[in-house]
């Protein structure tokens, strides 16, 4: 980057006075801080979820194709008509349910695009956001910028449950919203029937607005299923399904995504999706429509890949001596690093990459309650084997 992050001659004081208080505390991402520090010290980036595999050459042949014939220009804010019917039959097709293309779907750039124009028009300032803690970082920065307030849900370790007395007692007469995320980064947790069903009913009783992020809705391991929040009894008509071809797809760096809802809803995002991006990147937006009509067997071989690099990366993990919190779903692994000594996440990830040449995530920063997430660290396991396996052997050489 060479934009200056403040003007010239202006102290990082007088820098964050200019800027609006609801962005203060926000800061630099941990993935930019991890990333930077995995380039200077040439370490393996377990940091950041991408993976270093491209999706299926079919997918980009249509992207180029898409280019070659002229979708170069402005597509429809709501998105290209074939992804909206697309996105549709992939609904119909996974879930049994069914939504109208024109008026029930609108395209995004990426899942982080959804997120944020939803928040920005279904929270007033003060409204109460209920998100399960530890959060996508995006939630905090957005939730703020709406002039929401949120309300952590906390998962705790080993298991990353939801307490359902808590969950009950998180709700008040403020509360807008439930902002939430299955299968869950970072703890690859995937909710199951029990706490759907308790969520559906909170929602109904407080007639709340559920927006649901599920943009690893292919990702879910061994014999855990993925049931969007939406096919449960009354919450179609409340919420709002996030997902993006990113992760489905890998196709990260596309940054397609999309949200289905009732007609209202999707109106109240399509408005702030305007006023945010217009509208999103037209040559992919063809190429993931036909991404989403790909075979079972695409589906069906994709999660096996991935599930094989989970068990890999776990049993490497516990090889080091670390405690492994096995995901049923996404593309992370969280360890406890007490168990090879350690206790400060920050502080062990922070000296990791210099130590062996690793970099990962402490989950601490994705909690209010910092001291829940101290001991906890993430690893992202969507690479490939040979990086694995070398990331691993840094451990064993830089731990034991
Ligand atoms: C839970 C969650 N939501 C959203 C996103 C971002 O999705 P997109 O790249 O489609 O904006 C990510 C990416 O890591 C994620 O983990």
């Amino acid at each position: 980057m060479t934009a200056p992050s403040r003007p010239a001659g202006t102290s990082a004081a007088e820098s964050r006075d200019r800027m609006a208080k609801r962005l203060h505390g926000l800061g630099t991402t941990i993935f930019a801080e991890m990333s930077a520090l995995a380039l200077r010290t040439e370490s393996i980036n377990l940091g950041q979820g991408f993976p270093d595999t491209d999706g299926p050459a079919s997918v980009v042949d249509a992207a180029v194709q898409a280019m070659h014939s002229g979708r170069n220009q402005y597509p429809p804010t709501v998105g290209a008509p074939e992804l909206r019917t697309a996105v549709a039959a992939h609904q119909r097709r996974f879930y049994g349910l069914e939504y109208d293309p024109d008026t029930e779907i609108v395209v995004t750039t990426g899942a982080t695009e959804a997120i944020a124009a939803a928040m920005l028009a279904l929270v007033e300032p003060g409204d109460e956001v209920v998100m399960l803690e530890p959060y996508y970082d995006s939630y905090v920065a957005v939730v703020a910028m709406a002039g929401g307030v949120r309300v952590p849900l906390t998962l705790h370790a080993p298991d990353f449950r939801i307490d359902l007395d808590a969950l009950r007692a998180a709700v008040t007469p403020r509360t807008r919203v439930l902002l939430l995320n299955s299968p869950h980064n970072p703890t690859g947790t995937v909710l199951t029937h029990e706490e759907q069903t308790a969520i559906a009913e909170v929602a109904v009783e407080h007639d709340l607005v559920v927006v649901t992020d599920e943009v690893y809705e292919h990702l879910t391991y061994d014999d855990v299923v993925h049931r969007p929040m939406a096919t449960y009894p009354g919450m179609r008509e409340r919420t709002v399904t996030i997902s993006s071809g990113g992760k489905s797809f890998s196709f990260t760096g596309w940054k397609i995504g999309w949200a289905c809802a009732p007609p209202e809803l999707v109106r109240a995002v399509s408005t702030a999706k305007q006023f945010l991006t217009f509208a999103t990147g037209a040559p992919f937006q063809p190429a993931i429509a036909q991404a989403l009509a790909l075979g079972d067997d695409y589906f069906a071989a994709f999660r096996a890949s991935m599930q094989a690099k989970r068990d890999r990366l776990c049993e490497g993990l516990a090889d080091v001596g670390l405690e492994v919190l096995r995901p049923q779903g996404t593309y992370f692994v969280t360890t406890d690093i007490r168990s090879v000594g350690h206790d400060d996440g920050v502080e062990f990830c922070r000296s990791l990459p210099h130590r062996c040449g690793v970099v990962a995530v402490p989950h601490e920063v994705f909690y209010d309650h910092v001291e829940v997430g101290r001991p906890l660290v993430r690893w992202a396991f969507c690479k490939r084997d040979e990086v694995l396996d070398d990331a691993v052997a840094r451990l064993r050489r830089g731990l034991g």
